[in-house]
């Protein structure tokens, strides 16, 4: 399966700066051609920079373009909201639903974003399902319980391309990063868990999110069940997520 890094640019940037890092990403993965012949490449930016970026990558082989959500509902009275018609219209392939930010910052709740999730595919496009425990979840020994139940709870219930990514809050932004046990140890179970939701699980393909770099990125992605990297701050400076990507092309099955 070919791995998939995903740029999170999050809240991050002027238009000028997404286009400069956009065009600057592009630039340097054609140098290293392998990279767009073994790796997928997603940039998901934000929504007032997506046609920009769009603009940047069109005609570059191997990468997509992808958001950080969606609104819950298709269409109406929803102030602020952006549909995922209104990203699949504007080129994206991907978008992110249930960050642990939006989860924390908006309330986001389990259902909400198997809604968003669904809707996303109803559009084309590809949800990256985000799952993931607190630090005091896993001391308390129950960060498979509750990434079970976000799987059990968030998954669409549609028979289509999905991506989860496994991203444990204590390792987003912070530095720290889960051990290449205990990660090989949660996808296992997310494969697996992945049975009774989707029709094949083998295909889903699991990315890991959470301070991943170039320094850490070759263990991470070696680990069994990790088919990619949802990338955060690494992904904001183009010689780290090149780097990163280069790890996926060493790093292939
Ligand atoms: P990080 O973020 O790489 O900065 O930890 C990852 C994410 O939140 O997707």
């Amino acid at each position: 399966m070919k791995k998939l890094i995903a740029g999170n640019w999050k809240m991050n940037g002027t238009l000028a700066q997404a286009q400069a890092l956009s065009r600057g990403i592009v630039a340097a993965v054609q140098d290293f051609p392998a990279i767009a012949e073994s790796c997928d490449l997603a940039l998901c930016v934000p929504h007032p920079h997506l046609s920009v970026v769009a603009a940047e990558i069109s005609n570059a082989a191997g990468f997509s373009l992808g958001a950080q959500d969606c609104a819950v509902t298709k269409n109406g009275a929803h102030t602020g909201d952006v549909s995922a018609e209104m990203l699949a219209d504007i080129g994206c392939r991907f978008v992110i639903v249930g960050h642990s930010e939006r989860r924390t910052d908006h309330a986001e709740l389990n259902m909400d974003i198997s809604k968003k999730a669904t809707l996303a595919i109803d559009c084309g496009l590809i949800p990256i399902i985000c799952v993931g425990e607190t630090e005091e979840q896993r001391e308390q020994g129950g960060a498979r319980e509750v990434v079970g139940r976000q799987l059990d709870e968030s998954l669409p219930r549609v028979d289509a391309e999905i991506v989860v990514a496994y991203e444990p809050v204590w390792a987003i932004g912070t530095g720290k990063t889960a051990s290449p046990e205990d990660v090989a140890e949660m996808h296992g179970f997310i494969r697996q868990r992945l049975r009774n939701l989707v029709p094949d699980p083998q295909v889903v393909r699991i990315l890991y999110g959470g301070s991943m770099k170039p320094e850490n990125a070759a263990e991470l992605l070696r680990c069994p069940d990790v088919d990619g990297g949802l990338i955060g701050g690494a992904s904001l400076e183009i010689k780290s997520f090149v780097a990163i990507a280069r790890e996926g092309v060493a790093t292939r099955d």
